[in-house]
């Protein structure tokens, strides 16, 4: 393989695969591929650019069933499959039959994230994180996290041999903390909330040479991890574009990618082009972006989050512009749950599909059921909702609400006398 250099390193050709450039998403000015993350023109987000060569589905299909089946669509070198990862992906498609009769809708999926190796979907993005960062010979792969990606990265990186660092705020559930000191032994508990997580972050990104920060140095490659829920979508339909998805947001950079590889699949011709609508879920005691929704205006609000939803806690959403901006222009909304709804969400999902969920999930499966009591969703058309994480890593929420119906002597009279049948 031969080289190219970038910000003074040397890196190998085809590194990021098919990416071009990254490109800002405010003003459009493109930089090098390299560990940035911010314009230098405009401090706008940078995302990445490609020059897709033509894909066909039967190559996709013949690919391995993790993400890097769509490799040619994502910023990694062509023998990615080398390298020791978590491969992530491919996960569960499931009719929601029974949750679908509850709700009143048709045709209800659930896209069941909760199944990838560190149960959440961020393992998806810190696959390619994690590439992004070997090219780049990063020395400590490290993140600011909600607890997902902590677990994500801190996995990854036992795997893949690196140094792990991840950031937390020292309220986080505990088993999201054991979750990643399981991995490493470099979990920084820090006091305060995400957003203090993550201003942190970006501080020590600036000073320490070698760190790659998966959500902010490397950010535009790890985002773009994301999109592999969407074409995974599309492909388990069998190559079609649902009518509408209901997703979580945090930062928004997974509704955002959910719609660029939607809009990618278009234009490579891998589907038939057609209207869909995307939602987003938020919960009530941080929905900055929801409030701007439904306020009918441009800018979003900071705020201090007060939520059960901890992994969508992040108070200032880096994409939450773009997230208003889709939801809008394709026709979905942006809608909020309060906590007892999340907890009731969270019940409802798995007495109905057999599925426990985390908070987020809650909170989606909640805003689905809000959507439709409120008429804001078309209970006719195909709808799919992502299940983002695990239930097990958000026991505490659901502690009081569930238990035994009943404590009883080993004998069949007091079986009986339970009523239970
Ligand atoms: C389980 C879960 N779902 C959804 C999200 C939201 O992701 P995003 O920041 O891409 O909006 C997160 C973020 O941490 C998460 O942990």
């Amino acid at each position: 393989m031969s080289v190219v250099e970038t910000a003074g390193q040397v890196l190998r050709e085809g590194a990021f695969g098919h990416a071009t450039a990254l490109s800002c998403r405010e003003c459009g000015h493109q930089v090098a591929l390299g560990p940035f993350y911010a314009c230098p023109e405009c401090f706008g987000p940078l995302e990445i650019s490609y020059d897709f060569p033509a894909v066909t589905r039967e190559e996709i299909e013949a690919g391995p069933a993790n993400i890097w089946r769509y490799k040619a669509l994502l910023p990694v070198p062509s023998d990615i499959e080398q390298s020791p990862n978590m491969e992530p992906g491919f996960t569960r498609l499931l009719k929601a039959h029974n949750l679908g009769r509850e709700l009143g809708i048709d045709n209800l999926w659930v896209k069941d994230d909760s199944t990838n190796p560190t149960n959440s979907f961020k393992d998806r993005v810190v696959a390619c994180a994690l590439s992004a960062a070997t090219e780049l010979h990063a020395k400590v792969f490290a993140c600011p996290s909600t607890g997902n990606l902590a677990n994500a990265v801190a996995a990854a990186g036992a795997r893949s041999g690196i140094k792990t660092v991840v950031f937390i705020p020292a309220n986080l559930e505990k088993p999201k903390q054991i979750n990643s000191a399981i991995y490493t032994d470099s979990l920084v508990a820090v006091n305060g909330n995400y957003d203090d997580v993550n201003k942190l972050a970006s501080e020590i990104a600036g000073e320490e040479d070698g760190w790659a920060f998966v959500n902010v140095n490397v950010r535009p490659y790890y985002a773009e991890g994301s999109k592999t829920l969407g074409y995974e979508i599309a492909e388990q339909l069998g190559w079609r574009l649902p009518d509408q998805v209901v997703i979580p947001v945090a930062s928004g950079s997974q509704l955002t990618k959910v719609h660029k590889a939607f809009q990618e699949l278009i234009k490579l011709g891998l589907v038939e082009e057609k209207p869909y609508k995307i939602y987003g879920a938020q919960a009530t005691g941080c929905g900055p972006v929801a409030t701007a929704f439904k306020a009918g205006v441009d800018a979003i609000r900071p705020v201090k989050p007060d939520t059960i939803a901890k992994s969508l806690a992040i108070g200032n959403p880096a994409d939450g512009i773009y997230v208003l901006d889709i939801c809008r222009e394709t026709g979905g909304a942006v809608e909020e749950v309060t906590d007892d709804e999340i907890r009731d969400g969270i019940v409802l999902l798995a007495r109905t599909e057999g599925i426990f969920t985390e908070t987020a999930g809650g909170t989606t499966t909640a805003v689905l059921k809000k959507l439709v009591e409120t008429g804001q969703l078309d209970t006719s058309l195909e709808t799919v909702f992502i299940n983002t994480g695990h239930g097990l890593k958000t026991l505490d929420a659901i502690a009081d609400k569930v238990g035994a119906a009943a404590t009883i002597d080993p004998s069949y009279d007091a079986f009986k006398a339970a009523g239970l049948v």
